[in-house]
């Protein structure tokens, strides 16, 4: 049972850290260096937690950090899992279950993205103010364990738009320009072709990448609160499409990291108490 798995491996982390965190943040390509931001930090490698699935793209480190950002107790997940890679998506989404069960209320999630908004270009920061699940897959097929959540849960604001908000009045007072847009997400691992990227701007896609929005399901489901970024790292405009460069994108993602792990760290300091029932 996913329940008992995730008490197991929710056991594991609190015999090892006495921290409550309260803030769940999924690192993804480009923001592996806010982990250094943590003090008082316990550092958990993947591989030791019970029922954790192991990372496989080497740009992820595969460790679960609990540590503290000023005053506020933050786990960060330091290495995410992809559909392509083979998991399914629920074991791509097992670390969401177990930050809920350690008491986290709000998740952060971040990822690297293709802007398909021709206004938006490479280097630019996305807040995620909605998304499309074009995986054709999702985490919460299947028999539905009440204790973790409804069987049909409500979307019409997956991103809090509190915390977008804030993040948005935080980046005006740093001086950090940010876009706001829908995150399309496909299961890749292959790139998308001119046609698909032209649909997808069609049905309103700002950005397009191979991840996140699975977490951002178990993390409804769960009643957390999220806030989502997208680093556009190349530009994927249909008519004026040049071949994908991985290292680019890579270094595109490492070179807005410094903005995006300042900006995500003034928000976590200034988080307010989650209120109301949806979380
Ligand atoms: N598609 C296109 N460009 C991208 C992606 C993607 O999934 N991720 C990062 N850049």
């Amino acid at each position: 049972m996913l329940h008992d798995q995730v008490t197991e491996a929710a056991d594991y982390i609190r015999a090892r850290s006495a921290q409550k965190p309260r803030v769940a943040v999924v690192l993804g390509t480009g923001l592996g260096a806010f982990v250094e931001r943590l003090t008082d930090s316990t550092r958990l490698s993947y591989e030791g937690i019970p029922h954790f699935p192991s990372a496989t793209v080497d740009t992820h480190a595969g460790e679960l950090v609990l540590g503290m950002l000023g005053d506020v107790p933050v786990l960060a997940l330091s290495g995410r899992f992809h559909y392509y890679e083979g998991y399914s998506l629920q074991e791509v989404t097992f670390p969401v279950r177990v930050a809920k069960a350690l008491g986290v209320d709000t998740l952060v999630v971040s990822n690297a993205a293709g802007g398909l908004n021709p206004q938006f270009k490479a280097g630019d920061l996305m807040l995620i103010s909605d998304h499309i699940n074009f995986i054709g897959d999702n985490p919460l097929i299947g028999p539905n364990d009440d204790a973790l959540g409804p069987r049909f849960p409500d979307m019409c604001e997956p991103y809090s738009e509190d915390l977008l908000a804030l993040t948005e009045e935080k980046a005006l007072a740093m001086g950090i320009k940010t876009q706001r847009g829908v995150y399309l997400a496909c299961s890749g691992p292959c790139l998308e072709t001119r046609a698909e990227y032209r649909m997808m701007r069609h049905i309103g896609a700002d950005a397009v990448g191979m991840s996140t929005v699975p977490e951002v399901i178990v993390a409804v489901h769960a009643g957390l609160r999220v806030l989502g970024f997208s680093i556009i790292t190349d530009e994927c405009f249909p008519d004026a499409l040049e071949p994908v460069n991985i290292e680019k994108i890579i270094a595109t993602a490492n070179g807005a990291e410094p903005i995006l792990s300042s900006l995500v760290d003034s928000v976590l300091r200034a988080l307010p108490p989650v209120t109301g029932t949806s979380a």
